[in-house]
């Protein structure tokens, strides 16, 4: 039995081409200070053709793998978050598999939009912690630009694509310290892709949001699930270094923040960069964090999101 896993080594990978506000003013009603006050994005990456969502997650594994030091064969596990999966099957999980030229163990994919990369982290830590496996791979990769309406103004304007990746081992000492798990699919309606081959119909598979409300459920959601870790942990506000939370909106974000009495100079932002990679946001603000020197071994850090069903949970990190 294993007692604890930690995060070993992070990485990311964005495609290359990049869509700034501006050049969207050419393609909807809309303007770069609409969206930045609306929403704190400035640009997002975006998928060319014969980018995959598996190739975007072996970007981002090689880098995570890279920074943990170990090679493919010596991982256990695999977990990739997504709700752009290249197919409808195989499982991204196993064409990353394939990829990296590894095999002979677990692999599967997650969904749950954008909580997915905290679903797929809590999972790979119980399978840990229960001593069947000692090291897993864990991907949130999405390229959410292919089921984006380029004609929504309400929507386009908000999305992105990329994929980060952590790799979790086994340890003597935390580690993730607690994860949090919910949903509700009663509010399914709220933001959906109402379309799929198990209804029969693939056309226009967009994605549909009712902005408003589901940013009014997002705050109250995330301001409580904070206050449930912490309480969880017998922690106290300040005893939170750094928030990585979910990149869709800086004012989610903000208030999530002031929630826990943090300034934002302890809250990783990428929002503004990367714009919402839903599974991929928040493993690509902790690698980004990480790399860039901000967060520091033995510092605590706490990963929220909310999303489409809806889901949504956090994970609390003694990085
Ligand atoms: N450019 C310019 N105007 C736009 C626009 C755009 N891209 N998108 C919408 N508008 C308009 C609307 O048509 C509306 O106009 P009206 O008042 O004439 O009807 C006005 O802006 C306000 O729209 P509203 O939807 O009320 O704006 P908002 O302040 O709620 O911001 C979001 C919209 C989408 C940014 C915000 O609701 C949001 O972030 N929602 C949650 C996103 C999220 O968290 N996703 C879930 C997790 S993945």
């Amino acid at each position: 039995m294993n007692r604890y896993s930690r995060i070993l080594g992070t990485g990311s990978y964005l495609p290359e081409k990049v869509l700034t506000n501006r050049e969207l003013e050419d393609l909807v009603d809309t303007s770069d200070q609409w969206i930045r006050e609306r929403t704190g994005i400035r640009e997002r990456h975006l998928v060319s053709e014969g980018e995959t969502c598996s190739g975007l997650a072996e970007a981002a594994a090689r880098r995570a793998l890279a920074a943990a030091e170990l090679e493919p064969d010596q991982i256990d596990l695999l977990i990739v978050a997504t709700t752009t999966p290249d197919q409808v099957f195989p499982s991204t999980a196993c064409l990353l598999q394939h990829r990296l030229g590894i095999g002979g163990f677990a692999a599967f994919d997650i969904q749950a939009v954008c909580t997915g990369f905290v679903y797929a982290l809590s999972v790979a830590d119980k399978f840990i912690r229960s001593g069947t496996h000692r090291c897993a791979l864990v991907v949130g990769s999405e390229t959410m630009s292919r089921i984006v309406n380029w004609q929504d103004r309400a929507t386009c304007v908000l999305f992105g694509d990329g994929a980060g990746a952590v790799v979790l081992g086994a340890a003597e000492e935390p580690g993730i310290l607690s994860t949090h798990l919910s949903a509700d699919g009663a509010y399914k309606d709220l933001l959906q892709v109402p379309s799929g081959v198990g209804m029969g119909r693939c056309e226009d598979p967009y994605i549909e949001m009712r902005g408003n409300e589901v940013f009014r459920m997002a705050v109250t959601t995330l301001g409580r699930i904070v206050d449930e870790t912490l309480a969880a942990n017998r922690l106290s506000k300040s005893d939170i270094d750094w928030l990585v939370p979910h990149q869709a909106n800086i004012r989610i974000i903000r208030a999530t923040a002031k929630k826990l009495n943090l300034p934002m100079e302890r809250v990783v932002v990428t929002v503004g960069e990367h714009g919402n990679t839903s599974s991929a946001s928040i493993p690509l603000a902790l690698d980004t964090a990480v790399r860039d020197g901000r967060i520091q071994r033995g510092e605590t850090l706490i990963m929220e999101a909310f999303g489409g069903g809806f889901t949504w949970g956090s994970v609390l990190v003694r990085y």
